[in-house]
């Protein structure tokens, strides 16, 4: 393990049985509430974001809204938000995904990307997938191009990116700590 990754390792806890019975949650507000552990975490995704040509980078909300906005900022590319549904006050284009039980809807704005953007979306977690899958959904509907996917932290154990993987359509999923 890198010395970044065991930084960023000992700055996310784990709560045991959050927000039901046997699951343990990943919490990053120790994380965020470190000045130089932040830095690190937005200079390695800004980084990733860069490298990939990419010209926008879209946060999925909520979390992602604080992983993202600060790594777009550091890249000098624009924050995009993807948003829960019935948040945006503009057009919207819209996506639903299944969730364990029933399903969520996500929107962005449609005028916000087009043809000439490669979008890299950020967020703090890769579990299911399924979050991701649908965010890349609304980047091709809206006519963008896909740079990649970036997340502090993949749960391997869930598969989300075996899911993820066609949606990708050869870009790249990064994620500086698998666990
Ligand atoms: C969490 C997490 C990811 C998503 C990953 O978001 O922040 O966005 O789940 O799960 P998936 O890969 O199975 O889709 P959630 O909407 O639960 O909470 P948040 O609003 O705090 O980000
Ligand atoms: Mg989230």
């Amino acid at each position: 393990m890198t010395g970044i990754e065991e930084l960023l390792l000992s700055r996310i806890r784990d709560v045991q049985d959050y927000p039901e019975p046997g699951v343990t949650f990943k919490d990053i507000t120790p994380l965020l509430a470190d000045p130089a552990a932040f830095t690190v975490l937005t200079d390695a995704l800004a980084e990733i974001s860069v490298r990939s040509g990419a010209t926008k980078i879209v946060g999925l909300e909520a979390r992602g809204f604080i992983l993202g906005a600060p790594v777009a900022v550091r890249a000098g590319l624009g924050f995009i938000p993807v948003r829960k549904a019935g948040k945006l006050p503009g057009a919207t284009l819209g996506q639903t995904y299944d969730l364990e039980y029933g399903s969520a809807e996500i929107e962005v704005h449609a005028e916000d990307l087009s043809a000439d953007d490669r979008v890299m979306v950020v967020d703090d977690v890769l579990a299911t997938g399924g979050t991701a899958e649908a965010s890349l959904q609304l980047i091709r509907r809206a006519g963008a191009r896909v740079a990649g996917v970036a997340v502090l932290m993949e749960l391997g154990f869930l598969g989300g990116r075996a899911r993820l993987e066609p949606a990708l359509e050869g870009a790249p999923l990064e994620a500086l700590l698998k666990v």
